[in-house]
Formats: structure tokens, sequence, C-alpha cells
């Protein structure tokens, strides 16, 4: 967004010199005019919108399906002329059924609080709910409606622990309950053992936990990334929580791993054996 901003920003500007120079003052004055205000209020909805299409036609280039304008006008449903505060993780089930997370069997992964060394690690070979089309359209967006409005906002949105309903948090809940409930094969957790309680209740990957199904899902390895100072390790009574919730078909592994082994480990694309 920032970046979009910041883009069109310098167009305008170069927009402006090119004009001043070619007709003159009264250009200039004009473009001061009409333009500023408008770069003052912005189209919010207009960048939001095309800033996800754009991204969405980019990975269903060569399939073509979904059809992003409807997996936008979807989206938009779930949330537009609602209060902010009052969007449950249902409003997305149309979405989530018109874009539907398509698994990759062996070769997803989950995390918690790991969120940047995850996708660092899992880059070319793992899929993370951030690899799907909408995760990956959606990721680090804000938004929200208004009641009676039928616009979509990206400021003023209530914060992620604001309220439970918001349109932000419902979203990431409900797609990533779908992307746990297709998860398939031997799958992967990263959990942050540098923190008291790597497996918290709270926590998005706790929803997950209890929609993986032993139908699908062949074993759970729970990466926990350790740091100098190692505050919870593989015995943390967290996770008996989580084997607890953990439907007892699924095998359980705990592995201790270092974080700077990760941050050097790399899988081979051919293979994607872990390197851990
Ligand atoms: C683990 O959590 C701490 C505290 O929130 C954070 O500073 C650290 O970056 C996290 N570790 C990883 C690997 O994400
Ligand atoms: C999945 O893990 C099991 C052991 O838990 C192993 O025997 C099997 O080969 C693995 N499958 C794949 C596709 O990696
Ligand atoms: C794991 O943590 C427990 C409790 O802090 C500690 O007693 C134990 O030695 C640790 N285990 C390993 C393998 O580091
Ligand atoms: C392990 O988990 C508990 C909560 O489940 C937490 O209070 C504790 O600090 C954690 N770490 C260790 C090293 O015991």
């Amino acid at each position: 967004m920032d970046q979009d901003l910041g883009e069109s920003r310098r167009a305008r500007r170069r927009r402006r010199s090119r004009s001043a120079v070619i007709c003159g003052c009264a250009v200039a004055v004009l473009l001061l005019v009409v333009v500023v205000p408008a770069v003052l209020l912005g189209n919010r909805t207009g960048t939001f919108k095309a800033t996800f299409l754009e991204k969405c036609e980019k990975i269903t280039a060569e399939s073509g399906s979904p059809d992003c304008v409807k997996v936008w006008s979807a989206f938009e449903q779930a949330y537009v002329g609602r209060d902010p505060c009052e969007v449950p993780m249902e409003a997305y089930d149309h979405l989530i059924s018109t874009a539907p997370p398509q698994p990759a069997c062996n070769r997803m992964m989950f995390w918690s609080k790991t969120k940047d060394l995850a996708h660092l690690v899992s880059d070319s070979c793992y899929q993370t709910m951030e690899d799907t089309l909408l995760g990956s359209v959606l990721d680090g967006q804000t938004w929200c409606g208004k009641k009676g409005s039928s616009n979509t906002y990206t400021s003023g949105c209530p914060g992620w622990t604001e309220c439970e309903n918001n349109p932000v948090k419902s979203f990431w809940k409900r797609g990533s309950t779908e992307f746990a409930a297709v998860a398939c094969g031997n799958t992967t957790a990263m959990l942050n053992g540098s923190i008291a309680t790597p497996f918290s209740s709270a926590s998005i990957f706790a929803i997950e936990v209890t929609q993986f199904t032993s139908d699908r899902m062949r074993s759970l390895t729970v990466i926990m990334v350790t740091n100098d100072v190692v505050v919870s390790n593989c015995t943390n009574e967290s996770l008996k929580d989580l084997q607890k919730e953990l439907d007892p078909g699924i095998r359980y592994i705990c592995k201790e791993v270092t974080e700077s082994a990760l941050n050097t480990c790399r899988e081979v694309p051919d293979t994607c054996a872990p390197c851990w």
C-alpha cells in the first residue's frame, strides 16, 4: 500500500513537472487545484481493489481460475456495509468456497509467532497459508467496511485485538481453518522456543490443530525454534495441550532446531527433503 502511494506520488510529480514545462503556469495551478485534493482524499477502495485484482490475476494467470472478479465480489460481500466489529468468520464462507485453498500434501507448513522465519524456510518447497491464493493476496493488508456504506476502507479499521469479529482476523481464522482442514500427508509446524507458551490456545494455530484429521494427515512435526536463551523446548507443558487437541491418528514429532541452523538451511527445490 505504502509502496503504491509512493509510486503514484512519484508518477504525479513527474507528470506535474513535465506539464509545467510544456504548458506553463496555468496547468501547474490547475493540477495543484485538481490533483492535490484527490491525493489527500485518496480513492482507497479503488487502490485496494486494484491491488487485490492485480495480485490475484498474477497468480491465476496460467489457470485462469478462479475468476478474480468473482473472488473480489465474494470477498467484499463478507464485510461491506457491516459494522467492522460484527464480521464473524462465517461471513467468509462464500469467499472460501469461491477460492478454496489447494493443499500441497507433504509440503504444508503451519506457524505460530515465527512468521518471518517460517516464510524464509518454506520459500520454494513448503506451502503456508500465505502461499495460497487468498493468503498471498491479503497478507499484510487491512480492510473493513462501514454501516450504510458500500466502500472498502483501509484506515480507521479495528486492530487485530480490538474486537474479536473484525474483518481481518475473521478472514485469517476462516481461511486458516480451511487450510488446516485440507492439510494432508506429513506436515510441519514452526513454533517459537523463545516464549513461555509456544502453543497458545489463543492462537490461530490452535484453531488449525482442531481441524487436522488423520483421514488426510499422517504426521505433524513441530519444529521448536530455539535461540541463545532457550525459554521453551520440546518438553514444555503447552505442547501437551497441543497433543491433547491433536487427532490421535496423527503421528506427533517434536524437534528442537536453532534459529541459526534454520536461517542457513535451504531445501533442495527438486527433492524438498527437510533440511532440519
Ligand atoms: C520468537 O518470539 C520473540 C518474542 O516475540 C521474537 O522476538 C522472535 O523473533 C521470535 N522468533 C522467531 C524465530 O520468529
Ligand atoms: C511421511 O512420514 C513417514 C514417517 O512418519 C514416512 O515413512 C513417509 O515416507 C513420509 N512420507 C513422505 C511422502 O514424506
Ligand atoms: C527442556 O526444558 C526443561 C525445563 O526448562 C529442562 O529441564 C530440560 O533440561 C530441557 N531439555 C533439553 C533437552 O534442553
Ligand atoms: C512451559 O509452558 C508453561 C505453560 O504451559 C510455561 O508456564 C513455562 O514457562 C514454559 N517453559 C518452561 C521452560 O517450562
